[in-house]
């Protein structure tokens, strides 16, 4: 029968590091809480419920860790130490469970694997398995002391003499215990040790002094990676931004310069699509096979359909949908508004709240003219439109089927299909004028001269 499992997520360290107002778990990489990430790792080590243990920002910690999975929330109200802040969550440790995966909040790279690893140990006898890694910089970790295949102690770095300084093996700070020994185990901890804090390493001692089993399960250095501070955070923004690239490329997508291109934790993109260099991927963003975005385009939350073309220096904002092979090209923005297939919106154009047909072309410079200073409005362009030059499109309006709008028309009246628009001034032309014109301009100069001014 199958274990079932409560993940109690610790997130109660002040954050001072981060230098920031709101808590360091909250921060982001590819664009989703480091807390999200971790409570998505352990839902894909079939975690079944989540004890949260908080101190600030606690309403918006239990939020972002909110993926579908019961989640409760414990608050830390004194900061004592590791084993102090999982029993915070005693409550809910003594539900009964048979594997407690110990999992940080701030540490946004683990993978399910690792977590699956350390539930495995469990089920094949250990009470307590932990997460270590190798490193040639191991200060400031706790050092794993090994002994006939079994881990014997976890030294922490203040504590540990010099030749257990000199192990290299390292506490990732994850761990999975025996929900049977859980407590009896956590309650055993004490606090007499260099910086005075329960530690929940010392549960290894004393598992093992009770002739329980003690294992070590190896991860990468990486997944392990804690973050303190923005440039942590950057580091584990860049191994994971390197590593989704990679997955992208390797499922089809090509990039010129992957090192130059962001992508979200939510990116879809198809194979057989080509993301030039520089390109910022915001969330929700959908990209589907044969589409090309070209360079130093930011999208957010944009579905570019097949064939689509994007860019260079083009801005698709949240509800931008590209239907079929259509094109949005250099200084051009688009919100909340449908492009249909074949469409081509080329030129420095805002297209806000609008629906355009298919095989509209909208010349250079068009504005939608959205909003009023109060409400937002709509502009609706029928298939096969063409909107000409530096034209005004005050919505809410509708330029029919077929239609044309002369450039540089400002257009508060519906349009019907098939009609001609004209929203400006006819143009008139006299004869000769231009030349009396700097006749006189010049004479008025030459006045000013004499006057002395
Ligand atoms: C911990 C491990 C160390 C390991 C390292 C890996 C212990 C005693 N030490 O050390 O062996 O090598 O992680 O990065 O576990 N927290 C609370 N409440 C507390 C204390 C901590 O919620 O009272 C949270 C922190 O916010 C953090 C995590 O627990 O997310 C780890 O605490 P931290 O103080 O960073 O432990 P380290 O000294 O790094
Ligand atoms: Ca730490």
């Amino acid at each position: 029968m199958a274990r079932n499992c409560l993940a109690v997520v610790l997130a109660a360290g002040d954050s001072t590091r981060m230098k920031s107002s709101t808590s360091k778990v909250l921060h982001t990489v590819g664009n989703l809480p480091m807390i999200t990430h971790v409570i998505k790792a352990a839902q894909s080590a079939d975690v079944d419920s989540v004890a949260l243990v908080v101190g600030r920002n606690a309403d918006e910690v239990a939020a972002a860790a909110d993926t579908g999975l019961p989640v409760s929330t414990w608050s830390q109200n004194e900061r004592l130490g590791t084993a102090h802040a999982v029993l915070a969550a005693r409550k809910a440790i003594e539900e009964g469970f048979d594997d407690i995966l110990v999992i940080f909040g701030d540490t946004p790279l683990i993978t399910s694997k690792s977590l699956a690893n350390a539930r495995a140990a469990l089920a094949e006898g250990a009470d307590v398995a932990v997460i270590g890694f190798r490193t040639d910089a191991p200060d400031g970790y706790g050092r794993l002391i090994e002994r006939d295949g079994q881990l014997a102690a976890i030294r922490e770095h203040r504590d540990a003499t010099d030749a257990e300084r000199a192990i290299t093996f390292c506490n990732g700070g994850l761990m999975a215990i025996s929900g049977r020994k859980a407590l009896e185990l956590l309650d055993a901890v004490g606090n007499d040790n260099a910086k005075g804090e329960y530690y929940l390493t010392d549960i290894v001692e004393i598992a093992r002094a009770a002739g329980g089993s003690v294992v070590a399960v190896e991860a990468s250095a990486e997944e392990v990676l804690g973050i303190n501070t923005r440039v942590e955070l950057a580091e584990a923004e860049s191994l994971w931004q390197h590593k989704r690239r990679h997955d992208l490329m390797m499922a089809g997508v090509s990039m010129r310069a992957p090192e130059t291109v962001f992508v979200s934790h939510d990116t879809l993109i198809e194979a057989d699509v080509t993301i030039e260099p520089n390109v910022i991927i915001g969330p929700g963003v959908t990209i589907r096979s044969g589409a090309t975005v070209f360079s130093y385009s930011h999208l957010e939350g944009a579905v570019i359909d097949t064939g689509c073309s994007v860019g260079p220096f083009a801005r698709l904002r949240p509800g931008a949908e590209l239907q079929h092979g259509a094109k949005v090209g250099n200084f051009c923005e688009v919100k909340n508004a449908v492009i249909g297939d074949g469409a081509k919106v080329n030129h420095l154009t805002y297209v806000g709240d609008a629906d355009i047909g298919a095989k509209a072309n909208i010349g250079a410079g068009t504005i939608t003219c959205n909003y009023d200073g109060v409400n937002k409005h709509r502009t609706i362009i029928g298939a096969g439109a063409f909107v000409g030059s530096n034209s005004a499109l005050v919505a809410p309006v509708t330029i029919g089927d077929g239609s044309y709008v002369a450039s540089g028309s400002v257009v508060t009246m519906d349009v019907p299909a098939d009609a001609l628009s004209f929203g400006r001034a006819r143009q008139t032309n006299k004869e000769g004028l231009a030349v009396k014109l700097k006749e006189r301009s010049l004479a008025e100069k030459e006045r000013r001269r004499k006057a002395g001014n």
